[in-house]
């Protein structure tokens, strides 16, 4: 497997929820490096372009709202199959689903409160990775 940079995001929920300290943990476990990390409260330019993909959707004005709502954690990670990684780690999108022992399956609450973004491909994320750090 490549060495590979992912972009995670701790949602406002969990920020707000005071999970910041319990989801890095499980983040350094993994192994992986975390290059950047930064508290931040998105633009909704931000969020859009994130989510550009999800755009028409029912569920987009609500995504984009929630995201805004309260400050996130962004996180620049690297290391061997970093995406897919982060992926497992993270679970399934609706936490009803998520498996437990997953951080969604842990932590989450709802399908919009969901407590992490991770990007979902290499391309996902070279993408993500220069909106939210772009030096
Ligand atoms: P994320 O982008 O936040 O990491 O989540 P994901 O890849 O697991 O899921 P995605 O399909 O990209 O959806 C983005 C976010 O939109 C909300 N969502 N709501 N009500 C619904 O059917 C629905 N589907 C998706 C979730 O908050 C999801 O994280
Ligand atoms: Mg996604």
């Amino acid at each position: 497997m490549a060495v590979e940079q992912t972009y995670l995001m701790i949602k406002p929920d969990a920020v707000a929820g005071g999970k910041i300290g319990r989801i890095i943990s499980r983040i350094e476990d993994t192994g992986l490096t975390i290059e950047r990390m930064e508290l931040a409260h998105l633009t909704f330019e931000q969020a859009a372009a994130n989510y550009a993909e999800h755009e028409g959707k029912p569920f987009y004005d609500s995504l984009i709202a929630y995201i805004v709502s309260g400050p996130v954690v962004k996180l620049l990670i690297s290391g061997e199959g970093a995406v897919a990684v982060c992926r497992k780690l993270m679970g399934a999108t609706n936490p009803a689903e998520a498996t437990p022992g997953t951080i969604r399956g842990d932590f989450g609450l709802t399908v919009d409160a969901n407590v992490m973004h991770g990007s979902d491909s290499v391309e996902s994320a070279e993408r993500e990775v220069a909106i939210f750090f772009p030096n």
